[in-house]
């Protein structure tokens, strides 16, 4: 145990928390955190899932597990529409992803989604000290740091970004982008996914704040000095690899081998989510039935895809656009004996998706932006090394940085995709021997653990705190 563990009582806040079972829902953050809140308890504090009436008949609900407190509050449901559905999901997300074109700005939620940080951080105050490391997580919290510093909290403050952040001069078109990033400076370390979203953040505070960037990360701006570093978050790999040796992973595992027969199984494993690239997927599956017919009977796709945010027409939209797709696909392609592409919408256990991820020869990884994509590492993990599968990962991807060894694609482009599967499905086992080696070297040598303890080592070293 380290001398972090002993000595300072971790405090996680985030708009998801829990569950920590192996039942993680489907999301990086909630998964990347229960990993690492199993291993060293504390407490772990955020929105219930639920809303009350209003905010002071919100009750606070306490659960243990282990050594874990999972504090939770409600939301009301002007909070649910203008925080969560509002400023987080339909101007913040679409924004970080690179996706102006889908970004809404509107003055009244971000109102509230400024309440909401400042509501959640006054409900979280008297649950901590000085002594306490608080590390908040993702877009949901951009000002929490701020509100804490607010209500005078003088003790150590952590973010970590689970999610891209893009050049200035995307994220300059969000009218409050200048408080926004001001705001982040009242944290005292920012943890970023890859070194290209750490560069984009302290563009913007040289370039839009008139800040300095010093020596290690430190990024100056009058009187705040903040350390702003990469920590690409990992999986607990050796956990992951034991679910796809389990009973539970071998029937899935098995069954999918039985679906496929002697064909070719490529699987996807996404949120149903615009960034992930699924319509550009299907249309790189559909250039590889459509320019090689040897391959039709010879391949099946299988999309597993649990459904996000439905409330938003974003998603919805993308959901009709996909089935629809898959439908024209396999109305042309298939045969009585023949489904090329299948598109799955309800949840698996995190055992079932380690089954199915070793049952595939092929998995799919081509967001058009991803912060980091656990779903690439997760595959690495489950997959039996003396006879893998391939990743083909979209250049796009955070992952992208440490899994050089996957089959790299421009997730953009149909014939880059049809290309890599063609390679993939032919790739001689020495060579996917290979590439799963240094992948694994990968997954297994920066795990959930690894990053968990680096990012609070940097929290805890005795910087400077703030007058
Ligand atoms: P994001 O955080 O954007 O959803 P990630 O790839 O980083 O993307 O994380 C997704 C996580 O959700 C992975 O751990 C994956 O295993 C999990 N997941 C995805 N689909 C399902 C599903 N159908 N059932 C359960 N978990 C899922
Ligand atoms: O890591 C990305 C992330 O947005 C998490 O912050 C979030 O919890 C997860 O994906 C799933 O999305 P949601 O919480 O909106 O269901």
């Amino acid at each position: 145990m380290s001398a972090v563990e002993r000595e300072r009582r971790l405090v996680v806040v985030s708009n998801r928390v829990g569950p920590l079972d192996d039942e993680g829902k489907a999301g990086g953050l909630a998964v990347g955190l229960a990993d690492a809140l199993r291993r060293r308890g504390g407490l772990w504090f955020g929105w219930s899932g639920d809303t009350a009436e209003n905010a002071a008949a919100a009750k606070e609900k306490t659960e243990i597990v282990g050594d874990t407190a999972l504090v939770t509050i409600d939301m009301t449901e002007e909070e649910l529409n203008g925080f969560y559905l509002g400023y987080a999901n339909r101007t913040l997300w679409p924004l970080l992803h690179y996706r102006l074109d889908l970004a809404e700005f509107d003055r009244g939620s971000e109102a509230i989604y400024r309440g909401v940080n400042a509501r959640f951080a006054e409900r979280l105050m008297p649950l901590i000290d000085a002594d306490d490391l608080v590390w908040v997580h993702d877009y949901h919290f951009f000002f929490f740091g701020a509100e804490l510093r607010r209500l005078g909290f003088s003790g150590r403050l952590g973010y970590f970004l689970h999610i891209p952040f893009p050049p200035p001069e995307i994220v300059s078109a969000l009218p409050a982008a200048h408080d926004l990033v001001s705001a982040m400076l009242a944290f005292d370390v920012l943890g970023f996914q890859t070194e290209t979203d750490r560069a984009n953040f302290a563009a913007f505070v040289t370039r839009e704040l008139g800040g300095e960037a010093g020596e290690d990360g430190l990024l100056t701006l009058d009187d705040r000095e903040v350390v702003a570093r990469a920590f690409p978050i990992g999986i607990d790999a050796e956990g992951f690899e034991r679910f796809a040796l389990s009973p539970e992973a071998g029937e899935h595992e098995e069954m999918l081998r039985d679906i496929a027969r002697d064909r070719v199984q490529i699987v996807g494993v996404d949120r149903m989510d615009y960034s992930k690239g699924l319509v550009e997927r299907l249309r790189g599956f559909g250039r590889l039935l459509e320019e090689h017919p040897d391959t039709h009977g010879r391949v099946q796709f299988l999309q597993i895809a649990p459904l996000s945010r439905a409330e938003l027409e974003a998603y919805a939209a993308l959901r009709r656009e996909l089935e629809e797709l898959a439908g024209h696909i396999n109305g042309r392609f298939a045969t009585l004996d023949w489904t090329p592409v299948t598109i799955m919408t309800r949840p698996f256990t995190r055992r079932a998706l380690a089954g199915i991820y070793r049952g595939a020869r092929v998995c799919l990884v081509t967001p058009l932006r991803d912060g980091m994509n656990l779903v690439a590492k997760e595959f690495v993990a489950a997959q039996d090394p003396g006879d893998p599968g391939v990743l083909v990962l979209s250049r796009f991807a955070g992952a992208r940085a440490e899994l050089g060894e996957a089959l790299i694609v421009n997730p953009h482009s149909a014939d880059d995709l049809a290309k890599a599967l063609r390679t993939a499905i032919a790739m001689e086992p020495d060579e996917r021997r290979r590439r799963h080696a240094a992948l694994r070297d990968a997954v297994f040598n920066n795990t959930a653990a690894d990053w968990c303890e680096t990012f609070l080592a940097v929290l805890e070293d005795d910087l400077k705190l703030p007058a």
